[in-house]
This record gives structure tokens, sequence and C-alpha cells, in this order.
């Protein structure tokens, strides 16, 4: 099964991956996770991310074009994946597709979870993350322990981009440069549209009902 969520901030892209990669034993790619990790192992890419992730831009994307392909292209795939938050723009979807003609695994869907900008700030707001990529909200979806992560017991944390100012400006960079990216794969007949204002529990019962077809 080859999914690609997609989504604006705080759409819910990373707590509905997390639980259908354990549904259907598929990876989860998250470009947000990976940019993460390495901006906390200081790597050379981390660096280079941090400043752009920071203020709530894209970082660029030969940069994630590189990373992508990396990650598609290892092992684990060979069953499937399911891509979180890329792609981003025209360019890095365009790189995708040569990329997935190349290991023959083109896209069977790109699910797309709409959620109003009213409740997507308050979602981001609320938001407290975990470094295994849990993420939890402090009314919405609270973990079971006040501050502790559910299924690795560690410490949750904000995101330095969930502070008000950066979620209003990744908000307006999903806008330009992301949003156009419907159009794209509705285009291409690849585009499903799913309400994401409903429960976590809701929001999965309806995606697995458009990716059971691919089982
Ligand atoms: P990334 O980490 O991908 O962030 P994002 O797209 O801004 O998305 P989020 O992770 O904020 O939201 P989400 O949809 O995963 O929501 P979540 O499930 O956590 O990217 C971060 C940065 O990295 C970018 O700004 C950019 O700089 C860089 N980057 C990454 N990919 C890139 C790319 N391809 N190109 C260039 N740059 C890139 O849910 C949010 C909150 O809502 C949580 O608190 C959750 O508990 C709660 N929630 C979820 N579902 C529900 C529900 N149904 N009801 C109530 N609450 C809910
Ligand atoms: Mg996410
Ligand atoms: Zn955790």
């Amino acid at each position: 099964m080859n999914i690609a969520l997609f989504g604006p901030p705080g759409a819910g892209k990373g707590t509905q991956a997390k639980e259908l990669s354990n549904h259907y034993k598929i990876p989860h790619i998250s470009t947000g996770d990976i940019l993460r990790a390495n901006v906390r192992d200081g790597t050379e890419l981390g660096l280079k991310a941090k400043k752009y992730m920071d203020k709530g831009e894209l970082v660029p994307d030969e940069v994630l074009i590189g990373l992508i392909r990396n990650r598609l292209t290892e092992p684990d795939c060979g069953q499937g994946y399911l891509l979180d938050g890329y792609p981003r723009t025209i360019p890095q979807a365009d790189a995708l597709s040569d990329i997935l003609q190349d290991i023959k695994k083109p896209l069977d869907a790109v699910i797309n979870i709409e959620v109003s900008d009213e409740e997507l700030v308050k979602r981001l707001s609320g938001r407290r993350s975990c470094s295994c990529g849990e993420s939890y909200h402090i009314m919405f979806n609270p973990p079971d322990k006040e501050g502790i992560c559910d299924s690795c017991g560690a410490e949750l944390y904000q995101r330095d981009d969930d502070r008000e100012d950066v979620i209003r400006q990744r908000l307006a960079v999903y806008n330009e440069k992301t949003k156009p990216l419907i159009d794209y794969y509705d285009n291409a007949g690849l585009l499903v549209n799913v309400d994401g204002s409903g429960t976590v529990e809701a929001v999965f019962e309806d995606i697995c009902r458009i990716m059971d077809q691919f089982k």
C-alpha cells in the first residue's frame, strides 16, 4: 500500500500515521520527524534545517528530495509506505513521481485531511510531542499521566514551532506553497478527501475505509 497523508499543519497527519502504520504494517515516513531527529543529533542536515523550521518556513526542496529518495529506497518500504509531510511543493511532488517510477512503487492515493484554520490553531497550540514521534493534546488527546508519553514513558515537550506566531507562519506557507498540490493530485486522480474534524477514532475509521481498498 503506497499512501501519502496530506493536510495542513495540525490536521492530524502524525497522529493518524502512527496508528495506520501499526494497523497496516507499513513504515510511517514523516519528513518533519526525520528533520527534528537530525536537529536533535546536531547533524549537518539538522543544523541547516533548523533555521527554516524555527521560522515556520519550508526547508529547501533539494534537501528534502535527497532525503526522501534515500528513505524510500530502504528495505522496509518493500510492502509499501505511508508518507506524512511530503510532498509540500510542486517540485517535491514532481521529484516524488520520478523516484516512485524508479522504484516501481507508484502512489495508490493521496489522503487529504481537511480541518478548519480555527481548529488547527487550537490543535497546534495545545499539542505536546514526544521524541518517539507520538503526539498528544492537553485537552483533546491527553496522555494517561500528565507530561509523560503513554507509549515510551519519555517526558513530553512543546515543539519550538508550536508558538502562536510560528503557527500562523506555517499556515500561511501551507496556503501558498502546499495547498496547490490538492489540485495537482486531484488532476492525477489520486486525491481522496477526509473530514478531519471528528475524533481521532472517527478519522482513523474513515481513512481505513479508503486504505482497505488498496490492501
Ligand atoms: P511537520 O513536522 O511535518 O509539521 P506540520 O506539517 O506543520 O504538521 P504537524 O506535525 O504540525 O501536524 P500534524 O498534521 O502531524 O498533526 P498532529 O497529528 O501532530 O514539519 C515541521 C517543519 O519541518 C516544517 O515547518 C518545515 O520547516 C519542515 N519540513 C517538514 N517536511 C518538509 C517538506 N516536505 N518540505 C520542506 N520542509 C519540510 O496533531 C496536532 C495536534 O492535534 C496534536 O496535539 C494532536 O493530539 C491533536 N489532534 C490530532 N487529531 C485530532 C482530532 N481528530 N481531534 C482533536 N485533536 C486532534
Ligand atoms: Mg506531524
Ligand atoms: Zn514517546
